[in-house]
C-alpha cells in the first residue's frame, strides 16, 4: 500500500504496540440520542485525550469535534435504517468517499450483514468502498452488524462474517467478542480485528474480562462505545482499557488502575513488554 495509506493506518494503530484503543461514539446514526450520548460534543470532549481514534458520523465530527484535534477519525459511511424502522439491515452507503477526503479521515468504515436480507447489497457496497479507499490510499474498516440479532454473536458466525469482509478487501474488521472460539474468529481473518463492547454489561469486570481476552486471543484492540460512555465513570475505563491493550495488563492490575483513576490519581499502571500486535 501507498505511503497515505501506511500513515493513516499507523496513526490508528500507533507505535510502539501497534494497537488501538478506538471510541466508538457512532450510535447515533441509528438509535438516536441514546443514553449517554445525548450531547456528543460533551460525551467526547473529556474522553478525547485517552482514546487512539475516534469512530462516528460526520454529522457528529462537524458539530462536536475540534477540527484542530489531531485524534484521527474513523467515518462511519454506511447506514439508511432506524432502531424502529423495518429492518435494521437496509444500510447502504450514505456518505462518499470525497466527503472522506473532504475531512481529512484517517479511515471509513461501514457495517457489513451477512446472512441477511440485504446481505448482497451490503457486501458489493464493502468491494466498492474498497475500490474507491485503495484509489486514494484510504483504509476501510468492515464492521459485522447484526442487528437485533444479538444471538448471531457466536464464533461460526462471526468467523464466517469477519473472513468475508477481510477477502471483499476491508483493511481492518470490527466484530463481537464470543467466550467460545474467539481465536478462531481471530486466526480466521488475516487483517487487524478490533472488538466492539456491544450493549452494555453487567458491571466494570466483565467489561474488562471482555477486553483482556479479546487482547490475548489476538485481537489489535477495541472498537467500544457504550461500554465506556454508559459507565458511571467514562474516563476511568478508558484509562483502564488503554492498561489492557497497550500495557498488557492483567485484569486485576486493569481494575487497579480504574479504582485510581476513579479516585482522581494518575493510574500507576505496572508497565511490561507488550507482545507487538501479529504482522
Ligand atoms: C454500532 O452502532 C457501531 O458500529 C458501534 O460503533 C459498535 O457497535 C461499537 O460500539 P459498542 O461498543 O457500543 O457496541
Amino acid at each position: 500500500m501507498d505511503w497515505g495509506w501506511q500513515n493513516r493506518m499507523g496513526r490508528i494503530f500507533p507505535a510502539p504496540t501497534k494497537r488501538t484503543v478506538m471510541l466508538a461514539v457512532d450510535h447515533g446514526y441509528f438509535m438516536g440520542p441514546t443514553h449517554g450520548l445525548e450531547v456528543p460534543k460533551e460525551t467526547i470532549r473529556p474522553l478525547l485525550p485517552f482514546c487512539d481514534a475516534l469512530a462516528l458520523t460526520r454529522g457528529v465530527l462537524r458539530t462536536s469535534v475540534d477540527p484542530g484535534t489531531s485524534t484521527p477519525i474513523v467515518l462511519r459511511v454506511s447506514g439508511g435504517a432506524s432502531i424502529v424502522g423495518e429492518d435494521l439491515s437496509d444500510e447502504s452507503l450514505t456518505t462518499s468517499m470525497r466527503e472522506a477526503v473532504r475531512l481529512n479521515v484517517a479511515a471509513v468504515a461501514m457495517s457489513v450483514f451477512v446472512g441477511s436480507a440485504h446481505e448482497h447489497s451490503s457486501l458489493t457496497n464493502l468491494g466498492t468502498l474498497v475500490d474507491e479507499g485503495e484509489e486514494l490510499g484510504m483504509p476501510v474498516m468492515g464492521i459485522t452488524a447484526v442487528g437485533k440479532e444479538l444471538q448471531k454473536r457466536d464464533s461460526r458466525y462471526l468467523s464466517l462474517a469477519s473472513r468475508i469482509c477481510a477477502e471483499l478487501g476491508a483493511h481492518v474488521v470490527k466484530t463481537y467478542y464470543c467466550e467460545e472460539g474467539f481465536s478462531r474468529v481471530v486466526e480466521g481473518c488475516p487483517v487487524p480485528l478490533v472488538v466492539a463492547g456491544g450493549p452494555k454489561l453487567e458491571n466494570d469486570q466483565a467489561v474488562l474480562e471482555l477486553a483482556h481476552s479479546a487482547i490475548e486471543a489476538g485481537a489489535y484492540g477495541v472498537d467500544m462505545g457504550r461500554n465506556i460512555w454508559q459507565s458511571d465513570h467514562p474516563v476511568a475505563m478508558l484509562q483502564a482499557l488503554r492498561g489492557i491493550v497497550h500495557d498488557h495488563l492483567t485484569v486485576s492490575e486493569a481494575r487497579t488502575v480504574l479504582e485510581e483513576a476513579r479516585a482522581g490519581r494518575t493510574p500507576s499502571s505496572s508497565r511490561r513488554p507488550v507482545p507487538p500486535a501479529r504482522a
